[in-house]
């Protein structure tokens, strides 16, 4: 009995989470267009000690994004307009899954998107025939394209059939991630839900801009860009919290995670994982930082498991 107790202690918080039937070591994930296709990272970051990555977008056909400059920094936060740039999805399969199915422990997400519902099936359907994929997140979000992307996220009529049409072919749980850029994110939720998606991703980056006033130019060349890091995290908690009401499915909540402790704040407005992005960028080990800090913070907090967390937010 007390060697149980001494082993268990030992071993610390559970941080196991359970999404759409796949078991992740941690409820910590490397966000997508952060993380590249992972590969890149595999000698930063021990892949097996977070619960998973997300790849850069992939289309149909390789994208070359839009012109420089494409990223700039903000007061808290970051401004991107990379224009879903990639190398494709044959070429994703082909070049960058041999290496990442001999990476120990490496749980690979595909973030997909296109132009048309079609592309989309078309995406899909190339990566159900590679294996080591553990789940799909379809992006019907993306601020920076003129269609496709945002417009399926910011109409329901269209994330509907999106989603519906999507679910339907893909071999692996469907994660459908939305759009902050809307009204009503319960709303959204609800119709991505009902449609057939697995879970949720929220949120993207938030529309914005912003102009040199010395050239009077705007400081991204594709003159609007997606904000993200920091300066969105009230807003997403709050739209996680809004979504998290109405929904029965995992959300994995993101948008300027930067701490564990802001893991945690996401975890108990009702994500059941977090995602990290922008943080990557200032400091390439900071999912790995987050996941190990997430489980000192169980530790010290007395969870014993993580997944308790979810929803735990005290209104009285
Ligand atoms: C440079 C950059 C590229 C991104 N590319 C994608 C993408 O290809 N697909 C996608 O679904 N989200 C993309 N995102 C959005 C992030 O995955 C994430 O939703 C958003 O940045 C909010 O999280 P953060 O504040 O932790 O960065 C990108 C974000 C950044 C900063």
């Amino acid at each position: 009995m007390e060697q149980s107790l001494k082993s268990k202690a030992r071993k610390g918080p559970d941080m196991r989470v359970n999404i759409a039937g796949v078991e992740l070591v941690s409820p910590v994930i490397a966000a997508s267009g952060t993380f590249g296709y992972g590969v890149e990272f595999e000698e930063i970051v021990s892949l097996e000690r977070i619960g998973a990555f997300v790849t850069k977008g992939l289309s149909k056909e390789p994208m070359a994004g839009h012109p420089a400059p494409r990223i700039i920094e903000t007061a808290s936060g970051m401004m991107n307009a990379i224009g879903l740039q990639n190398m494709g999805v044959k070429a994703f399969v082909e070049q960058k899954m041999p290496r990442l199915r001999q990476i120990p422990g490496a749980v690979v997400i595909a973030n997909i998107f296109g132009f048309t519902i079609h592309d989309c099936l078309e995406v899909i359907n190339v990566l159900n025939d590679a294996p080591g994929i553990a789940m799909y997140e379809l992006n019907a979000s993306c601020p920076n394209t003129s269609h496709g992307g945002m417009v399926f996220g910011t109409d329901p009529k269209l994330l509907d059939e999106l989603v519906f049409r999507t679910e339907r072919v893909s071999t692996r749980p469907l994660i459908v991630k939305l759009s902050p850029n809307v009204t009503s994110i319960s709303q959204m939720a609800k119709v991505a839900q009902d449609s057939g998606a697995q879970a949720l991703s929220l949120v993207n980056t938030f529309l914005s801009m912003a102009i040199d006033i010395e050239t009077r130019k705007p400081r991204i060349a594709n003159v609007t860009a997606g904000l993200s890091g920091p300066a969105i995290k009230p807003i997403a908690v709050r739209m996680v919290y809004e979504a998290a009401k109405v929904v029965k499915i995992p959300i994995l909540g993101m948008g300027g995670i930067l701490r564990a402790e802001d893991a945690v704040e996401f975890m108990l407005a009702g994500a059941s994982a977090v995602q990290v992005g922008t943080a990557s960028y200032a400091d390439p080990r900071a999912v790995e930082n987050i996941a190990a800090g997430l489980k000192r913070w169980c530790a010290s907090n007395d969870v014993a498991e993580v997944k308790k967390l979810t929803g735990g937010i005290v209104l009285h």
